[in-house]
């Protein structure tokens, strides 16, 4: 199994990182929706938004709302930035400001040639095929994406980049967790998943090498606390699950705890960048 986690470099450091923890933490606890479940935790909540404060888009489109706490994060972030944000079920959202327009259709069937595609983040936690989304992505001209859902081989409901990169596809070919039929069927009618989402992709070294092609940067975010077992309940080591290092190994501080708590939501989510 191929085990990269970085292509190029990013303009942030580990102790950039580190240094924002604790101003982070405060903000988590004004989050508005304290119990996110299905949703985003503190990990990845702050390193979308230690990335977005990094980057400083013009706009976000956010592809995956939810109840909403993405989009109180990205607004944090970037109170200035335009903010699109897009879900098969607008219904079920609960935090909705007021500056941001929404799409119940997918990214792919939505024009989006008003914006400054050099100038935009793409947060998707949609669930949907990430390599599908990567080309799409590049066919509309924009540059910068992140995933949060960026699952590692055998694991997950869909291709993420870090399976393109393990080479190891997905589906009953690429996992030995494989979606049942009827959970597949359950999962389509509650979330409006599409078909590419669920099916079977052969291990292969193309999508990989498609991806090096046309990613200048491809950046998986390092845990703030890794734990001995994944959220699946096995061993967390590097060669079924190759991960950059945590930036934290103990508890020294109060405000380092919550992170720690919820260590286990930790999902490889990463960036990545256009040529
Ligand atoms: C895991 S949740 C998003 C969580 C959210 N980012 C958060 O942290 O609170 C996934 C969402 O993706 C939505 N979804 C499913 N298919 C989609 C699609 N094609 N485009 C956009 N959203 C989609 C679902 O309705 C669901 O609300």
């Amino acid at each position: 199994m191929k085990a990269e986690t970085a292509i190029g470099t990013v303009s942030w450091s580990r102790a950039d990182m580190i240094a924002k923890l604790e101003a982070f933490s405060e903000l988590y606890r004004r989050r508005p929706i304290p119990d996110n479940e299905g949703g985003m935790r503190s990990q990845h909540m702050f390193l979308t938004w230690f990335a977005l404060q990094e980057l400083q888009p013009q706009a976000v489109i956010e592809s995956g709302v939810w109840l909403g706490q993405g989009t109180w994060l990205i607004e944090s972030a970037c109170p200035n930035a335009q903010i699109y944000c897009i879900d098969l079920n607008l219904d079920q959202i609960q935090y909705k400001p007021k500056q941001a327009t929404y799409f119940n259709q997918d990214f792919a069937t939505i024009d989006w040639n008003h914006l400054p595609k050099e100038d935009t983040v793409i947060f998707f936690d949609d669930h949907q095929n990430a390599y599908e989304r990567v080309k799409t992505a590049k066919w509309f001209g924009f540059k910068h994406l992140m995933f949060e859902d960026n699952y590692p081989a055998f694991q997950g409901d869909c291709y993420s980049l870090k399976k393109v990169l393990m080479q190891m596809g997905h589906g009953s070919a690429g996992t030995h967790n494989p979606i049942k039929s009827i959970v597949k069927q359950k999962v389509k009618e509650v979330v409006g998943i599409k078909e590419h989402t669920l099916t079977e992709i052969r291990p292969n070294e193309v999508d990989a090498a498609y991806l090096k092609q046309n990613l200048e940067i491809y950046y998986e975010f390092p845990p703030i606390y890794k734990t001995a077992l994944t959220r699946w309940g096995d061993a967390w080591n590097d060669e079924r699950y190759p991960t950059p290092e945590p930036l934290l190994q103990t508890v020294e501080k109060e405000y380092q705890a919550v992170y720690q708590a919820e260590a286990t939501s930790y999902n490889w989510i990463c960036y990545a960048k256009l040529r």
